[in-house]
């Protein structure tokens, strides 16, 4: 059913054009099927809604076109991160960003560049949670710090804005060049801006450590300030900025 509706539009070109449908073209791979991953085009006719989310209409398309098609998700309000795919060229959350067919007939959807698919718009994380593990992040404290309450001034909570709000979407990593071709080496902005949050809680006792884990081969060394990880951060952080705080405190 759903093909003949593509041929119907394929076939008439004014119809197609003009028509008050839209098209959303996702990106499809199965793991369990012999097939290069292919392209899934849906179209579909708004007729009260003037701009939806693109969480939405995933759910719409697996609700009543195709229900193998797969993506992660769990809060859909921007807090778990899990939903952070490529959406029209832009690495972003796909709970927090619209789709206004009035502006565009046309949605491409990607999972996350030059990632490893496990299937459809899902990506293996794995490499990604390893170097997370890494940077150990836990608070490091001296035995005699152990049995105490960790109190903090307002001026040291107020230094971990712009660090703690990060959901570890990998939005930022995953428009990194750099990180693409050195995701083996590499830690990328996600995981920096995460070691950066640690090393400077006043309550943390491992700078040192944390420092000189990141002297070592090109683990933060491979950044090279180009930005693009602060351009699609869903939450406005600014890993590009932090990356060469860290760089300083390490003296790269
Ligand atoms: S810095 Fe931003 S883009 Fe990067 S992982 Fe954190 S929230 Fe996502
Ligand atoms: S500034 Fe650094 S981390 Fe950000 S995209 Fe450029 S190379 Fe990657
Ligand atoms: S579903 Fe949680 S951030 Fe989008």
């Amino acid at each position: 059913m759903f093909l003949q509706k593509i041929e119907k539009f394929l076939f008439d070109d004014s119809y197609y054009i003009n028509s008050n449908f839209f098209y959303i073209r996702i990106y499809r791979w199965n793991p369990y099927l012999s097939l290069n991953p292919w392209f899934n085009i849906f179209p579909l006719k708004l007729l009260e809604v003037k701009q939806v989310m693109v969480l939405d209409l995933l759910f719409y398309i697996k609700n009543n076109y195709d229900s193998t098609l797969v993506f992660r998700r769990s809060c859909r309000e921007g807090i778990c991160g899990s939903c952070s795919m490529n959406i029209n060229g832009f690495n972003s959350l796909a709970c927090l960003e619209s789709f206004n067919p009035k502006f565009s007939q046309f949605l491409t959807i990607y999972p996350l560049p030059h990632m490893l698919i496990l299937k459809d718009l899902v990506c293996d994380l794995t490499n990604f949670y390893n170097q997370y593990r890494l940077i150990k992040p836990w608070l490091i404290q001296k035995e005699t710090f152990n049995k105490k309450e960790n109190l903090q001034s307002k001026v040291d909570r107020f230094v971990l804005d712009g660090l703690y709000e990060c959901i570890l979407c990998a939005c930022c990593s995953a428009s990194c060049p750099s990180y693409w071709w050195n995701y083996d080496k590499y830690l990328g902005p996600a995981i920096l801006l995460q070691t950066y949050k640690w090393l400077i809680d006043s309550r943390d006792t491992a700078q040192k450590t944390r420092s000189s884990f990141l002297n070592n081969s090109l683990r933060l060394s491979k950044c090279h300030g180009i930005t693009n990880c602060t351009k699609v951060c869903p939450k406005n952080l600014n890993p590009a900025q932090i990356i060469n705080f860290l760089k300083y405190f390490s003296k790269i």
